[in-house]
């Protein structure tokens, strides 16, 4: 799918919020620049998070507790190539259990072959009229039925 501009990306992200329930990992994968936070933005705003999400770059994990379901925002980059990043966040003593929440990852180049459970890529590509392909890959769970319809 071709998203245009940094609205469609959002308005994409909110699209993929309605199907994403307590438990989910969801890795937000490409390139810096790709769209990744821009996504996890409109993921945030379809759960209903009142606040800003912003990057997580400056610090491991970021929790929004506003929305109908927690939302955990990760940087992948700076937490390491992992087999499970719940387990790594469940050890960060968030305000959060990761089995509660909807877990979002950003940055999964290199780490997402190693991923161990179930869970939904995204992956962002930037083309060169600056607009972005978006393309997901559903793995174990009933991720390929619950996004057919995106
Ligand atoms: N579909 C799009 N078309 C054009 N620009 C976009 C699109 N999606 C995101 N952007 C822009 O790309 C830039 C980088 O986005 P960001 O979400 O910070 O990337 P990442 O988190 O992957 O590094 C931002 O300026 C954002 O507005
Ligand atoms: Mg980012």
């Amino acid at each position: 799918m071709r998203l245009s501009t940094v609205e469609d990306t959002r308005a994409f992200g909110e699209r993929l919020a309605a199907v994403l329930r307590a438990g989910d990992l969801v890795i937000l994968s490409g390139p810096l620049g790709a769209g990744k936070t821009a996504l996890a933005q409109g993921i945030g705003a379809g759960l209903g998070v009142a606040e800003p999400v912003t990057s997580p770059t400056f610090v491991i994990a970021r929790v929004h507790h506003s929305g109908r379901v927690p939302l955990v925002h990760v940087d992948a980059y700076r937490l390491g190539a992992v087999a499970d990043p719940r387990a790594e966040v469940d050890d960060l003593d968030l305000d959060a259990s990761v089995d509660e929440s909807v877990t979002v990852v950003e940055w999964g180049e290199g780490m997402v072959e190693q991923l161990a459970d179930a869970h939904l890529e995204v992956r962002l590509d930037r083309r060169e009229d600056d607009s972005r392909e978006v393309e997901l890959r559903g793995s174990g769970g009933d991720w390929e039925r619950r996004v057919a319809g995106l």
